[in-house]
């Protein structure tokens, strides 16, 4: 196949990019086919225009800090697990009913490379080492599964939640062959819908197109924020409609604490009449680096921890917590009619954002280089930018020890975010919902373990215990069978009973 007949050498020519096939007669027929189909397929005009915008609006933000423009969010648009303690078993109840008239799907964003947690294969199929070795596939299915069957016990009727899940070109293959090879962890496979989200590719500071080896594109997917655009054109939003889908949780894969579709953060946004809505975990130091939700001149968005000055971050409210704490975690809730204009007006206005990165290239005489230092950029949208659009927006306040633990890193001694910490942070919050349900730990001589456990030889591990999602969502449940009784970790209640595996050397 020679470009030059297929015009392609002349679009690329046009394009500034004529060094993609710099390589182009040392490849094999093979790798000059595959080549081929990706330049094809690629509309050069539109990425040259997404680096331009990208990198104009990158170095306006790097000049101006947003503090002045800053307002945090108004205690009317806020929903706080802490705070309105009296409200939560109503939203709850709202949203427990709208789920068990199936009007609400789940999303999950799991078309991200998870470079730094440095796994060759999509980051739901990880297994952070719980006593079960569930993957955070399996636990956020089985969520869904409980879910359904307690709005069905409730209102008595069969429901569904239609689990949307974004993948990239990476990862599509590998994420259905391993639900289809797990039975779809019990779910009905017809309400899994698997979507693929675009790519772009990875470019110098120039504008050129990397290479990442002789025949192939750097190519990266195109955000979180790609979500729109794939909602688009592949048709998921036409889909919903067919269901009668009215409220969609949008959440990440990483975060092993999930409340998938949580009905409380569901009823809530539903209430308030909300058509997005932002759940956030407190940000209590001003240090911390995690974006906040916040207004800027008048229109919510999230403004990053790098985008404000310290004494903006260090001002505090009257009640002595920081102004800006509403820490982000992108967890979101979205009506039907707000995602359909989303994905049909306001997408197209979204800017890409700029991450500069190492990204491995080859050079002009061929070598392949690993960089020790940024030589390019990837071009990102992010699912939080159409905050902006939001007509009534709502955020939705949870506690980060029971909802937000996510998997970002792999595990080191000072490495934050890893699978140690997920593992960690789910069976504490399990031993607590034992602890709550009148459960008791003993340690191997028959001791009473204090609740809160002290910190033995400098480490302060949790109690192992582990609570299948089939048998309690949300730590309902468990009552009747731990009140009162007392148990030898490691502890694993599933929907097979209760069970002690060290007592019974398992
Ligand atoms: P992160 O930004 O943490 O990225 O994604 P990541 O891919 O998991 O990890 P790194 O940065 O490469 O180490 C946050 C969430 O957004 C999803 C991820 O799958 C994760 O659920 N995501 C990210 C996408 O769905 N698409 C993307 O293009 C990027």
């Amino acid at each position: 196949m020679d470009p030059r007949a297929s015009g392609l050498t002349q679009r690329l020519a046009d394009a500034g990019q004529s060094h993609l096939l710099q390589f182009w007669n040392e490849l094999s027929p093979e790798e000059q086919a595959d080549l081929t189909i990706d330049l094809q397929g690629m509309d050069f005009q539109e990425i040259s225009g997404f680096f331009k915008n990208a990198m104009e609006t990158s170095s306006n933000s790097k000049q101006e800090k947003m503090d002045a423009r800053m307002g945090p969010v108004p205690r009317e648009v806020l929903g706080s697990v802490t705070r309105d303690r009296d409200s939560l078993k109503d939203w709850e109840l709202a949203g427990l009913d709208c789920i068990s008239q199936s009007k609400v799907a789940a999303l999950l964003l799991a078309g991200g490379q998870g470079t730094r947690l440095g796994v060759s294969y999509p980051k739901g199929m990880y297994d952070v080492g719980l006593p079960s070795h569930k993957t955070l596939f399996q636990i956020q299915a089985e969520r869904i599964l409980k879910l359904q069957q307690l709005a069905e016990q409730k209102h008595k009727i069969k429901c569904c939640i239609p689990w949307y899940i974004m993948t990239s070109g990476r990862t599509m293959e590998s994420t259905k062959d391993f639900f289809s090879r797990h039975n779809h962890f019990g779910l009905d496979k017809n309400n899994i819908i698997f979507f693929q989200q675009g790519m772009l590719p990875a470019m110098d500071y120039n504008g050129k197109i990397i290479l990442e080896n002789k025949g192939k594109l750097s190519m990266a997917p195109d955000g979180n924020g790609g979500l729109y655009r794939a909602l688009g054109n592949q048709h998921i939003m036409d889909d919903m409609e067919r269901r009668g889908i009215e409220f969609i949780h949008v959440y990440c894969v990483d975060n092993i604490l999930v409340k998938v579709a949580d009905p409380a953060f569901v009823g809530f946004c539903v209430q308030k009449g909300a058509d997005c809505g932002a759940k956030v975990v407190e940000k209590t130091n001003p240090t911390e680096a995690v974006g906040v939700v916040c207004k800027v001149d008048g229109h919510y968005q999230v403004v990053e921890y790098s985008e404000i000055t310290l004494a903006t971050a260090e001002k505090r409210s009257a009640d002595g917590r920081l102004m800006f704490n509403a820490g982000n975690v992108a967890n979101h809730f979205f009506s039907f009619s707000f995602l359909k204009d989303v994905v049909q007006k306001y997408e197209p206005k979204l800017q890409h954002h700029v991450a500069q990165k190492k990204i491995p290239f080859v050079n002009t005489q061929g070598q392949l280089i690993k960089p020790d230092k940024p030589n390019g950029i990837k071009m990102e949208k992010f699912v939080f930018d159409i905050f902006q659009f939001a007509k009534t927006f709502v955020v939705y306040e949870v506690l980060r020890e029971d909802e937000f633990s996510p998997l970002k890193n792999a595990d080191s001694q000072d490495a934050k975010d890893t699978p140690t910490t997920a593992r960690h942070a789910l069976m504490s919050l399990h031993h607590r919902w034992v602890l709550n349900a009148g459960g008791h730990f003993i340690d191997e001589n028959g001791r009473r373990v204090p609740a809160i456990p002290s910190l033995k030889d400098g480490t302060d591990l949790p109690i192992k215990c582990e609570i299948s999602p089939l048998v309690s969502y949300g730590g309902e449940g468990l009552e009747e069978l731990v009140k009162g009784r007392e148990f030898h970790p490691t502890l694993m209640i599933d929907e097979s009973g209760v069970h002690e595996l060290v007592k019974n050397g398992v």
